[in-house]
């Protein structure tokens, strides 16, 4: 019953910051997937007595993909399958299960935050073992031989019935479907204090957590519904589905506006949150009240001692060199180890599996820690409820103590969408050449410190990237510049701002970044090269 069967190679299966991302009109052609696939199943090798996890955030086009999956693996000899039920599982659990079964790897089929349906985005993220998704050493051979590829191998069968719980065979695989929320509760419930977050709840304490239609939704009803005794509808659209309801399910100001309108509101609860297609970012709300995903993860780093999986003492943290830089202050002040690594959750694996990190972020609504290895939304939804639990303290209050220890880093993204390639490119290029030569002189009133590429020395495998241009200020203010590696049209070019203030702690951040952005602007030509005077998108 196994089939080999011819093919041609796609040239653009090229794996960006997080898996392959792409239109779903591309993805949906003849034997992409099977060529992606079988690339992958290549360069792996020997498949005899491996095991991997295989599920999705139930996008449009997961329950063709997951099939076609399933039957490749068993074509090509994979020992064992792990499957969500339904062909669903967010990020984080299946990084858990990899990690709890010690499986070999595992395959998510998301575009994560980006729009689902035919008109949308699909994408396959591929883990190894070690729950983490693979560095750029291996995605780079997988890149050679999707061009290479000639044909692929897959079992002819009949689909697989993914909705029974329990054990079946396909041609010699054994294929085991799992309720994908029961592993991810008990994780949960051993890292965080459920009782004291119960009893927040039981004192009237409101929330309200927005799954975005998507993978999340069956996550958060057993956990902050049916265990902690949120209030029936304090989880709203939690019904995954293929097109996620229309919505973008990005969590961010932007994207997660009927989140935001209501913490914004009257009625607001005391605690609002919102995740993405496929549960591994976070957004972070008060009453009329947002926390950055920067500050998010400093104040998360500084609360470790209220966590009882962490209170008795944390190893280091790391962030993304694009955020903002308020958890260094906290790394400096606890005494912890503090790495800044590239964009993309792959570069903190290592720190974490070598226990140097124990927390890390990214400003873009992603936060985690070494309980897996990907960034996790719903634990850091509860990181924030134990925060609370134990302080008695509101989101903003909690917010607005942390910078008057510390003080603010005023920090804004703006993302540049739909630029050509070509144009993207080349203004990176005279960016960077242009960068040495601005050290020492005064812009804007602001004094360039350093300017230069982003430039990561991994210190467990000793590889190098290079990530973004960073232009630091005496008064550590920085811009850093980086082109997006998850789109799947054209180019983005995102540009970060950082202010710090010891003293202005409630101001404006747009107000307080305008004549950043004014020399983030002139320094790049962002607007005479790209004819875009204003960002498509803000956050
Ligand atoms: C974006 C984010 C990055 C994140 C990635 C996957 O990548 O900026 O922090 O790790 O999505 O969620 P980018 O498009 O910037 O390459
Ligand atoms: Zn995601």
């Amino acid at each position: 019953m196994i089939k080999t069967v011819s093919t041609t190679p796609y040239t653009d299966q090229k794996m960006g910051t997080a898996g392959l991302r792409r239109k779903s009109k591309v993805v949906v052609q003849p034997n992409y997937v099977e060529n992606f696939m079988q690339s992958i199943f290549n360069v792996i090798g020997d498949l005899q007595g491996k095991t991997f996890v295989v599920g999705g955030d139930g996008r449009y086009y997961n329950d063709v993909a997951i099939q076609k999956i399933i039957k490749m693996a068993a074509a090509n000899g994979v020992s064992r399958l792990i499957i969500g039920q339904n062909g669903f599982m967010s990020t984080p659990a299946g990084s858990n299960i990899i990690l709890k079964n010690k499986a070999d790897g595992g395959f998510i089929l998301s575009a994560s935050h980006n729009p689902g349906g035919i008109n949308g985005d699909f994408g396959i993220k591929y883990s190894n073992h070690t729950g983490g998704q693979i560095p750029s050493s291996i995605s780079d051979q997988i890149y050679q031989q999707t061009l290479n590829i000639k044909e692929y191998k897959i079992c002819d069968t009949e689909d697989i019935d993914l909705s029974k719980i329990g054990k079946q065979e396909l041609c010699g695989m054994e294929i085991e479907i799992i309720d994908p929320v029961v592993d991810y509760v008990e994780m949960m419930e051993n890292i965080f204090d459920f009782p004291a977050i119960k009893k927040l709840f039981q004192n009237g304490f409101t929330m309200r957590f927005d799954a975005m239609n998507a993978v999340t939704g069956p996550y958060a009803i057993r956990i902050f519904e049916e265990i902690l005794g949120a209030k029936k509808g304090s989880v709203v659209n939690y019904n995954p589905l293929p097109d996620f309801g229309g919505l973008h399910p990005d969590p961010n100001m932007v994207y997660a506006k009927e989140l935001v309108d209501y913490m914004y509101s009257d009625q607001a609860a005391d605690f609002g949150a919102a995740n993405d297609g496929d549960g591994d970012r976070n957004m972070i709300l008060g009453k009329k009240f947002f926390v950055t995903p920067s500050d998010s993860l400093a104040i998360i780093t500084d609360n470790f001692c209220y966590i009882p999986a962490y209170k008795n003492g944390i190893y280091g943290v790391a962030k993304s060199a694009a955020t903002s830089t308020s958890v260094e202050r906290v790394a400096h002040a606890h005494n912890i180890g503090y790495y800044e690594v590239p964009t993309g959750w792959k570069y903190f694996v290592n720190l974490m599996d070598s226990k140097r990190i124990t927390f890390c972020g990214e400003e873009s609504f992603g936060t985690g820690s070494a309980h897996i290895r990907e960034k996790d939304g719903i634990w850091a939804v509860l990181f924030w409820l134990n925060i609370i639990a134990a302080t008695g303290k509101s989101v903003e209050e909690i917010t607005t103590e942390h910078w008057q220890k510390y003080g603010r880093s005023y920090y804004v993204r703006f993302d540049f969408e739909g630029v050509d390639t070509n144009v993207a490119d080349k203004l990176m290029e005279s960016l960077e050449a242009k960068l040495p030569s601005l050290k020492g002189q005064t812009i804007n009133g602001y004094q360039v410190s350093e300017a230069g590429a982003f430039v990561y020395n991994d210190p467990v495998d000793h590889s190098s990237t290079k990530n973004g241009l960073i232009i630091r200020f005496n008064d550590g203010s920085r811009i850093v510049y980086r082109l997006s590696g998850t789109g799947s049209s054209g180019a983005t070019i995102r540009v970060y701002l950082e202010r710090y203030s010891k003293a202005d702690l409630h101001n404006d951040p747009l107000k307080m970044l305008t004549e950043i952005f004014e020399i983030a602007m002139a320094v790049s030509e962002i607007p005479e090269r790209t004819g875009k005077h204003q960002a498509d998108v803000v956050t």
